[in-house]
């Protein structure tokens, strides 16, 4: 499914202002960035705008700013941390207004080539676009700064906010071009092959604690996949819905009959639904959540009630893995486990180690799976790590992204 968007390859950004607006929105410790991942991916575009001679205006949140405007929530590290990637400076405007007078300033200043980063946008409530918030005025100011716009946002590109997608109302109505990025053109490419598109067989791997996360998820890639994994702490409910006991594991009891359904859809479309076979568990959850912890496996039908799943077991790692090394795409979205606690982390690092060691097209999205790939070394063997948490798992229940929706057509 080629995207048919209009992207910086089919405009020349020279002399022109291009605001880009970015996800990095990146973990940070004490100031310090820690996982650079959405700053790198976001490099093409940038050095593609710089060589055209355009003036590149970037933006971006960070974090929820839930108590207004802060320095903990500046972008400064990621001036600092993109001026040292592009090897040239990238002037960051700490204006809390986003869009003020030293902001106008520094855009009227700007060369051809110029790179600034402009303040974190949710330092304007405005940002989050909702009526009350008047979220058109901003993107009305964010459209002045510029000519053009790019959205290589992939991990907000499912939010509607005033810099992700209603800024492009005011850029067309100058006659702007509002293009994607290659980041998102990557993401949407792979997400969408995958799912539109897959190379057969397809199998989609769930994990993660809650089957409320995921309902719309496990829906739509029942109908596209031809198989189905399901870990993690949502495998309980829909081991629950075919009968079996699942004693102090999480479990939602208002979502059975909803499991109960999928199971019935799997059946009737003729899809491969898998659930563990065995799992690693205890007699409680580990507290703090990486706490030595006593565990033993059992068989799904011998959980007694004393004990909850805490992880998938070695059977079911094999009955996993072996599926995915049959596969010819393989999606994956959520841990298999309690995979902070070094002794329940297995069934997530098998999960990853099959996605490593398959020649199949291999995606993986979700914050947690993409930090557990990362930190085990296998980026580089996967086929896309999406850098969208939220935003893939969105894209991947078929639903619309505003971010992409407001781009325009080829
Ligand atoms: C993310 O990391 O999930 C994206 O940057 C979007 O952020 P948000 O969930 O705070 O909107
Ligand atoms: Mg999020």
């Amino acid at each position: 499914m080629a995207l048919n968007k209009k992207s910086v390859d089919d405009f020349n950004a020279k002399g022109r202002r291009v605001l880009v607006r970015c996800d990095f929105n990146v973990p940070l410790k004490n100031g310090e960035i820690t996982d650079e991942t959405r700053i790198v991916a976001a490099l093409p575009t940038i050095k593609k705008l710089i060589n055209d001679g355009g003036k590149v205006i970037l933006c971006s949140h960070l974090g929820k700013v839930k108590e207004g405007p802060n320095e903990k929530e500046s972008l400064a590290p990621v001036a600092k941390a993109l001026s040292e990637k592009l090897g040239k400076e990238v002037k960051f405007i700490s204006d809390y207004t986003v869009t003020g007078e030293a902001t106008t300033a520094a855009v009227n200043a700007m060369n051809e080539g110029d790179v600034i980063l402009l303040q974190n946008t949710r330092f304007r409530m405005e940002e989050e676009t909702k009526p009350e918030k008047a979220g058109e005025a901003f993107a009305k100011e964010l459209a002045d700064l510029c000519d053009d716009y790019v959205c290589d946002a992939f991990g907000s590109s499912h939010r509607a906010h005033a810099s992700v997608s209603v800024v492009t109302k005011y850029v067309r109505e100058k006659g702007g071009n509002c293009a994607v990025g290659y980041l998102m053109q990557k993401e949407i490419d792979f997400l969408g092959n995958a799912v539109e598109n897959p190379v057969r067989p397809f199998v989609a791997i769930l994990g993660g604690a809650k089957v409320a996360d995921k309902l719309n998820v496990i829906n739509n890639l029942l109908e596209k996949c031809d198989t189905l994994i399901i870990g993690g702490g949502m495998a309980y409910t829909f081991l629950k819905a075919k009968g079996y006991e699942v004693g102090k594991s999480l479990l939602d009891e208002t979502k059975i009959d909803y499991c109960k359904e999928m199971i019935e859809k799997a059946e009737k479309l003729g899809k491969k639904l898998l659930l563990p076979i065995d799992n690693a568990v205890a007699a409680d959850f580990p507290d703090p959540i990486d706490a030595k912890i006593d565990i033993c496996y059992v068989d799904s039908d011998k959980i007694t009630d004393d004990v909850m799943g805490l992880d998938i077991g070695p059977k079911t790692i094999e009955l996993f893995a072996n599926e995915v090394k049959n596969a010819k795409t393989v999606v994956w979205n959520g841990p298999m486990g309690v995979f902070e606690n070094p002794k329940l982390a297995e069934g997530t690092i098998a999960v990853a180690k099959a996605l490593a060691e398959t020649d199949a097209i291999s995606i993986v999205g979700g914050g947690d799976s993409a930090a557990a790939v990362k930190k085990l070394g296998f980026a580089d063997k996967i086929t896309l790590v999406s850098t969208g948490g939220g935003a893939s798992l969105e894209y991947l229940e078929g639903r619309e992204m505003p971010g992409i929706t407001a781009i325009q057509d080829k």
